[in-house]
């Protein structure tokens, strides 16, 4: 059976990829910090779909928790077929409301820790001759919104840089673009998102379905909705200026300027 691990994988997104992955008879590591959660999604995962589930404890913006994950990527007599680099947050906060050591945590969890994992995985890969590396940014990529948005746009430009550089190989790479979708990620930030109307909204099932989809069919950019795959083109287009006060005016920013995930308005 392929295995596959999944970063963020006991909510939202990440646990809507590692339930499709096991329907499908992967065999699955799972990371994240919530070791009970951890286990007890571990055990059902297993008990439902027979498959074999390790849990891996890390804090992605540790440095030691992160090589942990890295060792296990690496190890040659336990091979990873998919990584899905899933997991991310947002403080919820302007830049300079926040503290630099938040905006730091930003980027070790969804620039330093998705460099490091998937360059770990890379490795054996490549060896391989096959494999495949998942990357969820967001539509927050294309449009200004202080680090979050940032460090997105890096998942973005990584992923194409990797697609350009793994052609001709057997390894696949795929960018995940969510619009915003029903988590946990917003009300961990303490974002109102109560403003945001429901055609808006994703499911985290329908994300990870469309996603794993667009990887077999060989593309290299996912974006789940109709709305958002129809406003994808339109944000990349928009001139910067227009850009910014497209940022400025999103949904969930109604107190706090700069305050929301970056789900904004789409992009692909
Ligand atoms: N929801 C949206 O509207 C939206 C839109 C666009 C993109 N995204 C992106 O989608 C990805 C998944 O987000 P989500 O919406 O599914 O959020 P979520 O429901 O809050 O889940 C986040 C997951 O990441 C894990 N996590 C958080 N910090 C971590 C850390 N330091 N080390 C290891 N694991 C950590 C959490 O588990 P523990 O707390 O146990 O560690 C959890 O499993 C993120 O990269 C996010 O940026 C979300």
């Amino acid at each position: 059976m392929p295995t596959a691990l999944v970063t963020g994988a006991t909510a939202g997104i990440g646990a809507a990829f590692v339930r499709r992955l096991a329907a499908e008879g992967h065999d699955l590591v799972l990371v994240a910090r919530d070791e009970r959660r951890l286990r007890q999604e571990a055990t059902d995962l297993a008990r439902l779909y027979a498959v074999r589930v390790e849990v891996l404890v890390a804090d992605l913006s540790d440095h030691a928790a992160c090589a942990r994950v890295e060792d296990r990527l690496r190890e040659p007599d336990r091979p990873v077929d998919l990584l899905v680099n899933n997991a991310g947050f947002t403080t919820g906060k302007p830049f300079g409301e926040s503290t630099a050591d938040d905006e730091e945590r930003m980027l070790d969890v969804m620039v330093r820790a998705v460099m490091r994992l998937t360059h770990a995985a890379l490795g054996p890969m490549r060896q391989r001759g096959s494999g495949d590396v998942v990357i969820v940014s967001s539509t927050a990529a294309w449009l200004p919104g202080g680090t979050y948005s940032a460090a997105k746009a890096w998942q973005a430009t990584f992923t194409e840089s990797l697609a350009v550089q793994l052609r001709g190989t057997n390894v696949r790479v795929l960018g995940v673009y969510p619009g915003y979708t029903r988590t946990e990620f917003h009300a961990r930030a303490d974002i109102d998102m109560s403003a945001l109307p429901d055609f808006l909204w994703l499911d985290a099932d329908d994300v990870a379905h469309r996603a794993l989809a667009d990887l077999r069919a060989g593309r290299t950019a996912s974006v789940a909705g109709a709305s958002y795959r129809a406003l994808s083109g339109l944000s990349r287009a928009l001139p910067r200026g227009l850009a910014r006060q497209v940022a400025a005016r999103r949904p969930g920013r109604s107190t706090e300027p700069d305050a929301d995930e970056g789900g904004r308005l789409p992009a692909s």
